[in-house]
Parts: C-alpha cells; structure tokens; sequence
C-alpha cells in the first residue's frame, strides 16, 4: 500500500522520535539528544543516540541510521508500510487510504507544488515591473531592504481581474490546477478570477521550503475599503493553515542554534523582526496557535516565547495559548511571553525605539507559571481571605490541567510558594532574603562541603518556603 507523502511528513513532524524510540528502549537525554545502548548490536556503553530536532537516530558502533518510520520498520522487524502503519496508530492519526484516485490526486499535488512555485515567481515579477510602483513604494515607507523582500520572495497581485490566470494558462497550466490550488475564486455565475488583486504578496512556504499558499495585504490606495487587510490562500492539498508557521522554513535553523524562537502575530511582524536581526521569528497564518503548531515549535526550541501586545487582546490570546500548552506540557517543554508596550506590535516597536527596545522585550519574557501566578493574582486579588482562597482555587484548578505528573508537581509548588511569600508580606513581615541567591553548587568532587552545602541550601530553602513542611506529601519524602 503506498501513503500520501504529506500524510508520511505530518506523522514525522507529529511524534518526537524520542517518545517512538523511548517507548521500545531506555533512553536518557543528554543535552539536546537522547543516548541508548543501540538495539541493533551488541554494546555495553550507549553509541545510540536520537535527536528529537532532526528527527532522526543514528548509531556510532554499527551506523544504523533512520527517522521513526525506519527505527519502527528494523526494530519490529516490519515491512515500511506495516511500520507506517504502526506509527500512525501511536500518533493517533487516521491512515489515508491510497486508493487508485489518491494516487492520481498525489499526481496531481506535485503539480500543485509546481503551479504555486509559478505563481510565486510570477507575483515577485510584478512588484519589480511598473505596475507594482505602488507595492514598492508601500515597503519602501515600511522600511523594507530589497534584500528582505528578496529573501521573503514578497510579490505584487495586480488590481485586475484575471492576470495571474491569464499568465499561468500560458505557461501551460490548466484552469482546473489553479482553481486547485487556491488561487482562483469562482463566482456564482460567469467566470473564474484572480483571488489575489491589487494585494501584496507574502509567500507562505512548508517547513521543507516550499511555496504552498498566499497571504496578500491590501494596499492603503484600495478601491474597496471593505475588504479584509489581509487575506490568505484557501486549505488546499497543500496548505493546512493550522499546522503551518510563516518563516518556519528559515526560523527554524536559526532557533535551534540560538536555542531562542519569537512568535509574533502575523506577516509583517515576522519580516521586521527578521530584517532588525531576530532570524528566528515564526507567526501563525492570523489564527491562535493550534497544537500541531506548538509541537511544531516544541521540534526548534524547548521554551519558544510568545511575543503578545500589552493590552486586553493579548491577554487573552495570552490565555489561549496557556490553555493550549497546560496539558501538552512536558519536562522541560514550556512557552514564554514577552508583552510588548499596549498598542504596539514588533513591526512598530522596533519602527519606534529600535532593536534594543525590542530585545528589552524578549529579555523581560516570563515563563508560563509565572504569567499564570501574575494573571490569577490581578483576577482575583489577594486583599481577604476570601479572594486569597479563590486565587488559590484557581490556581490549583490550572495546575490540575497539566496532564505530566512532574510539570504539574512543580507548577503547583511554585504556586503554593508564591501564596506563602504573598501572606507573608501581608502580614507585614518582611522577608528580605526572598531573593538572595543560594549558595552556588561546589565541586561535585570535594564531598564533605558538597553534603554541608546541600545541607545548608535545604535548610535555607525550608526557611524561606516553611509552607513546604505543612504539605504531607513532600513531609513524606523527607
Ligand atoms: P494585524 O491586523 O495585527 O496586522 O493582523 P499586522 O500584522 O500588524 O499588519 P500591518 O502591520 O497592519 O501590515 C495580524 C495578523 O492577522 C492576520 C494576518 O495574518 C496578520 O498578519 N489577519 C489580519 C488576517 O488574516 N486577516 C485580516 O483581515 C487581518
Ligand atoms: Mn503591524
């Protein structure tokens, strides 16, 4: 049986390989990949490792290599598509039959890849001819380099009715294709027409690269003042817009290098940020991250910080994102948010007080459990006993939402921990060691002041948190 490759993509990119190879083998991570003592030969120290971030395992000793169709497929011992299979239980993703038409259809998907790479060079082409004079003056006042427009492949749609189609029938595509691939509208009656008029053009490619949708921006001279600001390919084949990220293809690389990824909101935030120097800037196609999305961000970076504006809007598309990623949470997997100025997006900050007000920005970012604590105090108060109950209630109830034990222990403790410091201050007793640091951790080597250090730092994390002691199940460890 042979499988949609965009079905064998989505199952790569919806498992981390760790989770496939973990479930079969002991794994412990190591930095950014996992070491195994390899399946595939006889060994007695770990020369297998598997990264998460390329999606593959590879063994030192013996050189077995392959992503988590391949493990699946040599480990049991199974046929490629039996492995397929297999995984695609394990993400829990239905199995596309390929049936004679799906093969046609897969076929037919190339050319779609081909059409929306046309397409794309053939919008670039009119910003730089006369009729995109007016597209290039817009991103010559926004500040856009040619180098940024170049490296975006930003286009222009002409205002008219059918030009794209026009110019892509010459070059042999057929009517049925474009309208396939999105970039057609049929009217009720009469017919069909560009989608895309008197738009600038924002190409929104796979994480492989490639072109698979449109985004267009109205210009400030449209005829029609009604119309949407921006307006994006249809789903097609190729474009599934909740599991997609514009600039995923370039912020990728650069993120997990810097181990640092921004999300901005849309299109030209996205482009500012990158132009200023922050090349790992993604943004979701005018939606709220979806799951598929933060895995998809979770693959580049472990803590991917969500640049959200300072006013109600973004606290709750703040919240939104917090529900998202309670029950997804795992060890070391979380979200950040950096809070621009009220009323601000990137592309302004950055217009406005520049690169390093930015960079202000993303260092003042705050972890998910401290923007939960924040936001349940500012809800609830803390001012009687009886808000401080409901604050605790909430809080508990948002712990609770976390599906990994261990996330869900500590968030809890850093809750609780807080709640003790507030009713300490509340009660007018101040505690001027709250943010000392602790000592710094000696040589794991010199074991007596090791063992009187941690001595030390125990009691002193006791005295600071005493409400550690009331609770019966840490009690219980100690
Ligand atoms: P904004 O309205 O905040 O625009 O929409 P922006 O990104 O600041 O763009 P400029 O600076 O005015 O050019 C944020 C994102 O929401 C989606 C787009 O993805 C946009 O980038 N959006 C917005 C739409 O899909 N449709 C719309 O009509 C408006
Ligand atoms: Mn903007």
């Amino acid at each position: 049986m042979r499988f949609p490759p965009e079905f064998i993509d989505r199952l790569r990119n919806h498992l981390p390989i760790s989770e496939v190879v973990g479930k079969r083998v002991p794994i412990k991570r190591h930095g950014r990949e996992f070491h195994a003592l390899c399946p595939f030969h006889k060994e007695k120290s770990p020369s297998f490792t598997v990264n998460d971030e390329k999606g593959f395992f590879h063994c030192f000793g013996c050189g077995a290599h392959g992503d988590a169709i391949g493990f699946i497929k040599d480990f049991e011992g199974v046929t490629y598509p039996e492995a397929i299979e297999r995984l695609a239980i394990e993400a829990g993703l239905p199995i596309p039959q390929m049936t004679r038409e799906a093969e046609e259809y897969e076929r037919k998907r190339h050319t779609l890849e081909d059409v929306m790479a046309l397409a794309a060079r053939w919008f670039a082409e009119q910003l730089q001819t006369p009729v995109g004079k007016e597209a290039r003056e817009y991103l010559r006042d926004r500040g856009l380099r040619a180098d940024t427009i170049e490296r975006f492949g930003l286009g222009y749609a002409p205002n008219q009715r059918d030009a794209l189609k026009n110019a892509l029938i010459k070059q042999d595509i057929k009517e049925p294709m474009l309208l396939e691939a999105g970039l057609l509208a049929t009217p009720d009656e009469g017919a069909t027409y560009d989608r895309f008029r008197g738009r600038l053009i924002f190409p929104i490619r796979s994480a492989q690269g490639k072109v698979v949708a449109f985004g267009g921006r109205i210009l400030p001279s449209s005829q029609s003042p009604n119309a949407a600001k921006y307006l994006n390919s249809p789903e097609t084949p190729l474009f599934k817009k909740g599991e997609m990220l514009f600039a995923y293809d370039i912020a990728a690389r650069a993120a997990r290098e810097q181990g640092t990824l921004i999300v901005g909101e849309g299109y030209m935030d996205v482009i500012a940020l990158h132009q200023a120097g922050f090349t790992t800037a993604v943004a979701p196609l005018g939606t709220a991250i979806t799951e598929s999305q933060l895995k998809l961000l979770w693959r580049a970076v472990p803590e991917p910080v969500l640049c959200l504006d300072g006013d109600s809007a973004g606290e709750r598309a703040m919240m939104r994102a917090a529900e998202l990623a309670l029950p997804l949470l795992k060890p070391g997997f979380s979200l950040k948010f950096a809070t621009l100025p009220a009323g601000e997006d990137p592309d302004s900050l950055l217009k406005k007080s520049g690169i390093s007000a930015m960079q202000q920005v993303l260092n003042q970012s705050a972890m998910l459990s401290q923007v939960l604590w924040r936001q349940g105090l500012a809800r609830f108060g803390s001012e009687t006993a009886e808000r401080k109950a409901s604050l605790e209630h909430y809080l508990m109830q948002t712990a609770e939402r976390i599906a990994d034990g261990m996330v869900k222990q500590h968030v809890r403790d850093y809750f609780r921990g807080e709640l003790f410091i507030l009713n300490r201050h509340k009660k007018g007793q101040k505690i001027a060691t709250v943010n000392a640091p602790l000592a710094p951790l000696p040589e794991a080597n010199d074991d007596k002041t090791h063992i009187n250090s941690l001595e030390n730092q125990l009691v002193s994390i006791i005295l600071l948190h005493p409400a550690l002691l009331q609770q019966a199940d840490i009690e219980e460890q100690f």
